[in-house]
């Protein structure tokens, strides 16, 4: 296969993952379900949905989910995440997974579908400037 292929049967993949996961979410609430995939650098991939809770605050993000799972089993570093929702167009990361995406590194790459098959790209470096990270907790002198 040539690289382009294996490229695109490793997103098409991940989607497909993404798009099994959201059938998974707990969203009673605001029936919007969320899926994510996300693929770690070892090769194993993690998944997530949406899991809402009646005391809406308390609800937790498709990408936050796949997150922790992969991150309590050891995983630091990672190559890409897929999220698939129902939307009329891909619904991208909200702002708190993207600060959690960005815990992980800048060149990760993130792909958006819905379930018609509109996809968005980019790499996690692009959504979120000026971000907070680690550098800001260093003490001044
Ligand atoms: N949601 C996610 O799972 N990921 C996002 O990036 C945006 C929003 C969930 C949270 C809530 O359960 C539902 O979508 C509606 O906001």
């Amino acid at each position: 296969m040539s690289r382009g292929a294996t490229r695109k049967k490793r997103i098409s993949d991940l989607l497909r993952l993404a798009k099994a996961a959201r059938l998974r979410a707990w969203a009673p609430y605001s029936r919007f379900r969320v899926g994510a995939a996300l693929l770690a650098r070892s090769g194993k991939v993690y998944t997530g949905a949406n899991v809402e809770n009646a005391s809406y605050g308390l609800s937790l993000c498709a990408e936050r989910v796949a997150f922790a799972r992969a991150v309590s089993e050891g995983e630091r570093k990672f190559s890409a995440l897929a999220v698939v929702t129902g939307s009329r167009e891909p619904a991208t990361p909200c702002g708190a997974c993207r600060q959690t995406l960005l815990e992980f590194g800048t060149d990760m790459r993130v792909y958006c579908a819905n379930l018609k098959g509109d996809l968005l790209e980019d790499r996690a470096s692009g959504l979120l400037p000026r971000r907070f990270g680690r550098g800001h907790l260093r003490k001044p002198r």
